[in-house]
């Protein structure tokens, strides 16, 4: 009887399991779907237009009765860009899977017979072309859409704050960096051009970057960062682990049945479509991009996780060094959120890395758990949404205002992607500058030089603790 109830369960399996061979998830056709909820979900290559706060929310926010704004600092990244060097030989070869997809399809006949492509997709897929401009000589350069990005996000703080952006440049007034590279300059550039007008950067002199850029690629001079981005490598991080969980390759299994492919996909592969697709959505916010009809929302949901476990460990909590790395932007907005004196505003043009980990600096979007391999499910309403954090053109805005209030003269709100930053600590995004200053005061007195790159706070409490502990001791012996 036993055995027998055994075997009927194999056999259910069994056909269960031959029949997911042909079948892989749940239908979806992205052509027909006006809504395209995921496009939120594509991590750091998210468009700025899908990820930012709406206008009007924002706008509400930075009314403040009995306030006036007073000073503006600002951290960006960069806007959409062209994919790197070396990514673009993966990225052509997807004309050949393009073409392996459609033979699949109408000829080899070898489609789900159930959630397959719709007919609308498919088309989408086969009208697809290789764009001329993604070629090494251009390779990061910022799009049109990044330019647009920038010029219209100081359009948006300057209608916002009027008083503090004035439409003329006054070099006394305006201080302005980039980083070493083409995306960020042009981010720069589009944005004064929004802030004062066509060409309007022909007339502004920049500061030299310094050789060793401490305060916005402090990352790629800080050993230890760098041998911590190593780690996600390893198959004991949980960003391995993540690749190697039953969920991660089910998906990628279920995206190659999918498309009509016997055999599982390379992961080379599946990056390919993950970022042709991100970047054809971010490069053309409202048009189709036939790779990204290829991904399901679930499929999306769990690529996305990956990304963000990635740069959890990387440049956000996982790692208590993460959160010193940006010790001299942190500082250098509570020095200039201090004084009341020039400049009146600051805009930084950097990159994705230091965007997140200026956010781990100052304690935003930290989740009460770590991303893990094992966790996915309980982290679907996580506040580490790169999508939502770091898109490209992610912005942290850090405006004062002097306020009526004798017992509290100054207030800060910070906007991040133009949607209020709500630490517990401030009320509906409005934070008192005394307690902004209590918050912060590690960056108000830290010496960045030293500390941003050596270790953790923990750890330098550590040698503190074990030294109370040999006094404490050798005081007890005594007596
Ligand atoms: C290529 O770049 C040019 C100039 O920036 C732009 O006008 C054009 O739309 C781009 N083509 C595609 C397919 O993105
Ligand atoms: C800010 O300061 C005022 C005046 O001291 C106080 O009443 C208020 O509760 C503080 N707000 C927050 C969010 O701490």
């Amino acid at each position: 009887m036993f055995k027998q109830s055994i075997l009927t369960l194999t056999f259910i399996l069994l056909a269960a399991n031959a029949q997911q061979n042909n079948n892989c998830c749940e239908d979806y056709c992205y052509s027909t779907d006006s809504e395209r909820s995921q496009t939120k979900n594509y991590a750091t290559k998210t468009a700025y237009d899908i990820a930012k706060g709406s206008d009007s929310d924002s706008q509400r926010s930075a009314i403040v009765p009995g306030c006036q704004p007073v000073k503006f600092w600002l951290l960006a990244r960069h806007g959409t860009r062209l994919p790197g060097a070396n990514d673009i030989d993966n990225l052509r070869r997807l004309t050949n899977l393009r073409d392996d997809i459609l033979e699949n399809y109408r000829t080899r006949r070898t489609k789900p017979s159930q959630g397959a492509l719709c007919d609308e997709d498919l088309e989408l897929l086969q009208n697809w072309r290789w764009n001329n401009n993604v070629s090494v000589q251009y390779e990061s350069y910022l799009t049109e859409q990044g330019w647009n990005d920038l010029k219209f996000l100081a359009l948006h703080y300057r209608g916002l704050f009027p008083s503090v952006l004035q439409p003329i440049y006054d070099r006394s007034r305006f201080l302005f960096r980039h980083t070493n590279t083409e995306r960020t300059e042009a981010s720069y550039k589009a944005f004064v051009e929004g802030l004062f007008g066509d060409r309007a950067y022909e007339n502004i002199q920049l500061p030299p970057i310094p050789p060793k850029d401490y305060l916005l690629r402090p990352y790629d001079i800080c050993p230890a960062y760098q041998e911590n981005s190593k780690k996600n490598k390893d198959s004991s991080s949980e960003y391995q682990k993540f690749l190697e969980s039953p969920l991660y390759k089910e998906t990628v299994s279920d995206i190659s049945v999918r498309l009509g492919f016997r055999y599982t996909l390379q992961p080379k592969q599946i990056e390919a479509i993950w970022d042709m697709c991100r970047y054809e959505q971010a490069w053309h916010v409202d048009q189709l991009s036939p790779w990204c009809s290829v991904l399901t929302k679930k499929q999306v949901d769990v690529l996305e996780y990956s990304e963000d476990v990635k740069n959890y460990y990387k440049n956000g909590y996982g790692e208590s060094l993460n959160s010193k790395v940006a010790c001299h932007a942190a500082s250098d907005m509570l020095k200039h959120l201090s004084s009341d004196s020039n400049p009146i505003v600051i805009a930084y043009f950097t990159h994705d890395a230091e965007v997140q980990l200026f956010l781990t600096a100052i304690g935003a979007k930290k989740d009460f758990d770590a991303l893990r391999a094992d966790n996915f499910y309980q982290m679907t309403r996580r506040k580490w949404h790169t999508g939502q954090i770091a898109p490209f053109a992610a912005n942290l805005a850090a405006i004062k205002y002097q306020c009526d209030d004798p017992r509290e003269q100054h207030k800060i709100i910070f906007f991040l992607n133009q949607k209020p930053l709500d630490f517990e600590w401030c009320r509906v995004g409005l934070c008192n500058w005394s307690e902004v200053q209590r918050k912060f005061e590690y960056f108000n007195r830290a010496n960045c030089d030293n500390d941003y790159c050596s270790g953790s706070f923990a750890n330098q409490l550590l040698p503190s603790i074990f030294l109370c502990v040999i006094l404490a001791l050798i005081v007890h012996l005594r007596n």
